[in-house]
């Protein structure tokens, strides 16, 4: 009799029907019949799938100790008197390709620095991603604008830039697009919706080291883009973020918001004393230490993660029930600050998400929620209901946007998002094998998750 091959889809899905038999003689990939495959699931008291470590984050080399030690030594630990924040500044802007980086404290801080550098300022509206951290919009109301969110495309996780334009008005002054999980924007059609609307543009790719996008680095490709360098981050110093931009101007006046508005560059050239108003949000000479430290493994840990993560797409796509993020148009690589899939609830017979992530943990694959719904989250209302706001928008417009802060495509994208940390990409070819094997225990054993 000929062999047939089937894909892993059928053969999971027909493993899972107790119809193996009907196979014989097919060629089925050996994950899906491995007997161990089969067992009880360890949530269940069954022997887990994957019982070894994890690569830890962050990774220390003690080789950066030397340069640290003599900079404490030195008693040059700000930026106004050593030398490691420019270096640091001019190493990040080579390996992004832009003219010019500044580093910040963190990228909360230089979210909120290019905001207001680019004149975005009380009363303003800011388009954002919904499906991201809190301070990607949390920078908007400190900047006393107001956060008008679009909806999510749940395919890439990402703004669905279709949905971007009917959402301007004669208030919208900037477009904040999240490279979420070091997933690229389509920034083509971000960029040509701000160019017809006048608008600035300001990349969040605090998540998006060396993500990549029609041959650029994603942070490269609006007015500017922002970094964050927290302690979790694929580039991590405990805190710290950066700014990148070609534009020496813009770059100028971050420069001197970021230093108390002291002048500086073309700043210092129109205004005399302290020409603008800023505050102190300088990095410190042992964050850009440690970056630089941190700088040396970067490209290699992205390749190792960008590989792993091809397997799973190729690998996760077949079990049912289980899509893999999709690459928005344009994009060419993720950062993979963590990696992201959807899970369908009802193709585990109705097994709710939190249960499957929980089997999953228990069989010794750390994975979790995405984000919540965070377009309807107290601070919104709070922030509506202040004196301020009151003040700086009619009540006609707070009830329009609470009447347009509807987003349908972002809380499906909530309730089925499932995500890898990214250290986790950094694990060999078979801790990959792992995750496959028991995402498929799971599959095939859903009935027993039944609560
Ligand atoms: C998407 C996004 N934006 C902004 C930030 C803020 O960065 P930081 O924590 O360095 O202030 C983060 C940090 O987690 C982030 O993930």
């Amino acid at each position: 009799m000929a062999t047939r091959k089937i894909t892993r889809r059928q053969a999971v899905t027909a493993a899972s029907a107790g119809a193996l038999g009907t196979f014989v003689n097919w060629t089925i990939p050996p994950f899906t019949i491995n007997s161990r495959v089969q067992e009880k699931l360890a949530i269940n008291g069954g022997e887990k799938v994957h019982s070894g470590p994890w690569p830890d984050w962050p990774v220390w080399d003690t080789a950066a100790e030397k340069n640290i030690t003599d900079m404490l030594r030195s008693g040059r630990w700000w930026r106004g008197n050593g030398e490691h924040v420019a270096d640091f500044e001019k190493r990040y802007a080579e390996l992004m390709g832009t003219k010019r980086c500044l580093a910040t404290a963190s990228g909360t801080t230089a979210l909120i620095t290019s905001l207001k550098a680019l004149g975005v300022d009380a009363g303003d509206e800011v388009l954002v991603s919904p499906y991201t951290f809190i301070a990607s919009y949390n920078v908007i109301i400190i900047n006393k604008a107001l956060p008008v969110f679009v909806d999510s495309d749940p395919e890439t996780f990402l703004i669905d830039p279709a949905k971007i334009e009917s959402r301007i008005t004669d208030r919208t002054t900037a477009i904040l697009p999240v490279h979420i999980y070091g997933l690229p924007v389509d920034m083509d059609r971000v960029n040509a919706v701000a160019k017809k609307h006048n608008l600035k543009v300001v990349e969040d790719a605090c998540q998006a080291w060396l993500a990549q996008y029609r041959g650029k680095k994603a942070g490269s490709l609006g007015d500017a883009g922002c970094f964050s360098f927290q302690n979790s981050k694929n580039l991590p110093a405990g805190e710290g973020g950066a700014i990148i931009s070609n534009n020496d101007a813009l770059m100028d006046r971050c420069t001197s918001i970021h230093n108390c508005g002291r002048p500086f560059g073309t700043v210092t050239r129109t205004a005399g004393g302290y020409p603008i108003a800023g505050t102190n949000f300088r990095m410190q000479q042992i964050q850009a230490l440690i970056l630089m430290s941190q700088m040396n493994r970067i490209i290699k840990d992205a390749d190792i993660r960008l590989a792993n993560a091809s397997y799973l797409d190729s690998r996760l796509k077949e079990i049912p029930g289980i899509i893999p993020y999709r690459l928005a148009d344009g994009a060419e690589r993720s950062a993979y600050h963590l990696y992201p899939f959807r899970y369908i609830t009802r193709e585990f017979n109705d097994v709710p998400k939190e249960r499957f992530i929980r089997a999953l943990n228990a069989e010794g694959i750390p994975c979790s929620s995405g984000y919540g719904p965070q377009n309807k989250d107290g601070l919104i209302e709070d922030t509506l209901n202040s004196k301020g706001y009151k003040r700086l928008f009619s009540e006609a417009r707070l009830r329009q946007w609470r009447e347009e802060n509807v987003l349908p495509g972002n809380d499906s994208l909530c309730n089925e998002a499932v995500t890898f940390y990214q250290s986790i990409l950094l694990g060999s070819r078979s801790d990959m094998e792992d995750i496959v094997k028991a995402i498929t225990k799971i599959y095939q054993n859903r009935a027993s998750l039944k609560a």
